[in-house]
Formats: C-alpha cells, sequence, structure tokens
C-alpha cells in the first residue's frame, strides 16, 4: 500500500497539516433571514422536497451544486458563482469547466425556489444561501442527515473558469492528489472520506469511470463486467450508472459497503480502500458499519464545507436571478 505509507507519516507527525482550521465566518448564522424573511428555509425546503418526489435524482444533483459551488473560487467559496450563465463575448462563468459541463444539473430548481423566495422578500435571500440550504434538504429528502445551516452568505459578481478546472478533485485522482485537493479548502481527511459518502447517490458517466472498469486491478470482476456490458470502450460517454448500484435513491452507507468489495464506480472513490489497513481504509469500514456516525461526520463536514469562504457584509450582492449578476 504504498500511497498511504506517506499519509500515516503525516498522521503521526502532525493532523494540523493535513486538517488547517476551516475559514469559518463568525457572521454566519442559522437564525440570519429570521426577521428579514421568516418563511425562507420553508419555502426551500417544500421546493426542494416537490422536485425530489418527481425525480430523485434532483436530491444528487443540488447536494453536488453546493460542492461544486464551494469549491470553485480560489478566493471565495460558496458564493453562487457557479451558478452564472456564460453571457456570449463580456462573461465567462464556471457552468463550460470540465467538472460541470454536460454534467452540473438542477439549476431549474433553483431558479424556482429563488422566484417564490423573490415573491416572498425581494432582494434578502442569497443564491449561495439557497445552495446550502437545497443541499441540506436534498440530503434529508432520501433519508440523509439533518442539520442546521449557517446562513447570510452573499452571492458573487464574478466566476473563475480557471479554479474550478484547477481546484475542483478529479475522478481519476488517487488518495494524496484527493487529500491535497480537500486540505487547500481547510478540509481535513475525515471531512473528505465522510464528504465522499455523497457518492450514496446519483449518477456518473460512463465517460468518467469508463477507466476504472476497463483498466483498473482493484475492482470486483462480476461488477466490472456489469458494467462494461453498459459503458462501452467506444461511445455511450454520456451513459449513465448510479454511483451506488445497490440502493441509488436512498442517502445511506451503502457507498462505504461498496468501496469494501471493491465496487466503487469512480477510480476516486476506490482510492478510498485500497487494502484492509491504513487510516482512511479503517475510516471507510467504519462508516460501512456505523451509519450513525457516517452521517453525524457528514453533517459536521457539510457545516465545514458550508463555511468556505462566504462573501459576507458589504460584499457581494443578492442576486435577483441566479443565472445573472444584478
Ligand atoms: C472526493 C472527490 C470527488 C470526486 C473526484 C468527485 C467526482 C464526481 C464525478 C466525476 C461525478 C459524476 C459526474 C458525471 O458523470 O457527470 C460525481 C457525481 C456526484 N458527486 Fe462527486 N466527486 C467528489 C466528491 C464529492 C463531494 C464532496 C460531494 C458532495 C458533498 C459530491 C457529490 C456528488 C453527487 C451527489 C453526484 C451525483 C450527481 C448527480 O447525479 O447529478 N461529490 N462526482
Amino acid at each position: 500500500m504504498p500511497s498511504q505509507i506517506p499519509l500515516l507519516l503525516l498522521f503521526m507527525i502532525s493532523p494540523l497539516l493535513l486538517a488547517a482550521p476551516p475559514p469559518v465566518s463568525a457572521q454566519l448564522s442559522p437564525e440570519f433571514y429570521e426577521t428579514s424573511c421568516p418563511d425562507a428555509l420553508s419555502i426551500i425546503g417544500a421546493s426542494v422536497r416537490a422536485a425530489v418526489a418527481g425525480d430523485p435524482r434532483v436530491a444528487a444533483s443540488l447536494l453536488r451544486l453546493h460542492f461544486h459551488d464551494c469549491f470553485s473560487d480560489r478566493e471565495q467559496g460558496c458564493d453562487a458563482s457557479v451558478l452564472l450563465d456564460d453571457v456570449a463575448g463580456s462573461f465567462t462563468g464556471e457552468k463550460t469547466a470540465f467538472p460541470n459541463r454536460d454534467s452540473l444539473r438542477g439549476f431549474e430548481v433553483v431558479d424556482v425556489i429563488k422566484a417564490s423566495l423573490e415573491v416572498a422578500c425581494p432582494l434578502v435571500v442569497s443564491c449561495a444561501d439557497i445552495l446550502a440550504v437545497a443541499a441540506r434538504d436534498a440530503v434529508a429528502a432520501l433519508g440523509g442527515p439533518l442539520w442546521t445551516v449557517q446562513l447570510g452568505r452573499r452571492d458573487s459578481t464574478s466566476a473563475s473558469l480557471s479554479s474550478t478546472n484547477s481546484d475542483l478533485p478529479s475522478p481519476f485522482s488517487d488518495l494524496n492528489t484527493l487529500i491535497s485537493a480537500f486540505a487547500k479548502k481547510g478540509l481535513s481527511i475525515i471531512d473528505m472520506i465522510a464528504l465522499s459518502g455523497s457518492h450514496t447517490i446519483g449518477q456518473a458517466r460512463c465517460t468518467v469511470f469508463r477507466t476504472r472498469i476497463y483498466s483498473d486491478n482493484n475492482v470486483n470482476s462480476s461488477f466490472a463486467s456489469l458494467l462494461r456490458s453498459k459503458c462501452s470502450i467506444f461511445g455511450k460517454d454520456n451513459d449513465l450508472s448510479p454511483l451506488d448500484m445497490s440502493t441509488p435513491t436512498v442517502f445511506d452507507n451503502g457507498y462505504y459497503k461498496n468501496l469494501l468489495s471493491k465496487r466503487g464506480l469512480l477510480h476516486s472513490d476506490q482510492q478510498l480502500y485500497l487494502n484492509e489497513s491504513g487510516l482512511v481504509s479503517s475510516r471507510v469500514s467504519l462508516y460501512a458499519k456505523n451509519s450513525t456516525k457516517f452521517f453525524r461526520d457528514f453533517a459536521s463536514a457539510m457545516v465545514k464545507m458550508g463555511n468556505i469562504g462566504p462573501l459576507i457584509g458589504e460584499n457581494g450582492e443578492i442576486r435577483t436571478n441566479c443565472r445573472k449578476i444584478n
């Protein structure tokens, strides 16, 4: 297990190196909209539940939108930059970045939520906060944990295609690269392992797991051959398979159970369980056995992720339309 040896050393030498304190903002608070828009959270929750009832995959797509928003900007984090549309000749957003193009979904659900909020309390609730609350309600709608969402983020007036390309982890990454991508955002290895449990719901395109099922050696053979029948070596790039084949629309600890039997869909997923020893593998085994522990760690890591570089105070703006700067 060569890739976990330096990791083990790092753990022993200084856990702090691996888990820099997250950039928590003292100004974010769960009560932020209590007087300015008291129905904000119920409006968001109702829209998310309705959308998920129509298409359970929407829950996964909303959760991923918040992740890509928080990881996408070098200076700023969860600022709704991911929602901005390109404007030909004048503005380049993040939607065409490699991790987002032909892949991110859920924008229409955010539009519906924003339109309702603009009727209830115009220019009050940010698109960045909508994403944070919608992610929480989406997870809960599929049976996952609930947590208290910190609020008060404002929306960016810029976006960064280049940092979206550089900062979002790739499905072809190895373990140490994944750890660095999360550490760069102030998230620990435990946060990374817990957040990766998001892949208990949702779908991935053939193009992101083809090399896994044709070239990786740490893959369950019947799992790989079943997937090869759906994802041919050429073509079918956009054909989908569930990230957790057993319970794709239930937020449970199935993702970790899959890893124990080499059924991680992405190369990056299986990197969390390369063999039976090592601190990362032990955490995967723990979550596979104990879903309460997974839920608790996932909820706390989601709060940390939501605290990445928010715009607060007079910075940024409250967009009237999440796709456009005012
Ligand atoms: C550890 C590094 C990660 C990598 C390399 C990664 C990569 C990917 C890839 C390649 C897909 C499939 C995209 C497609 O085929 O269009 C995907 C889907 C997804 N990811 Fe991740 N991801 C990671 C972490 C996360 C985290 C931290 C979250 C949430 C907090 C997340 C949530 C999701 C969800 C819910 C889906 C399914 C989306 C849908 O069905 O619309 N991922 N991820």
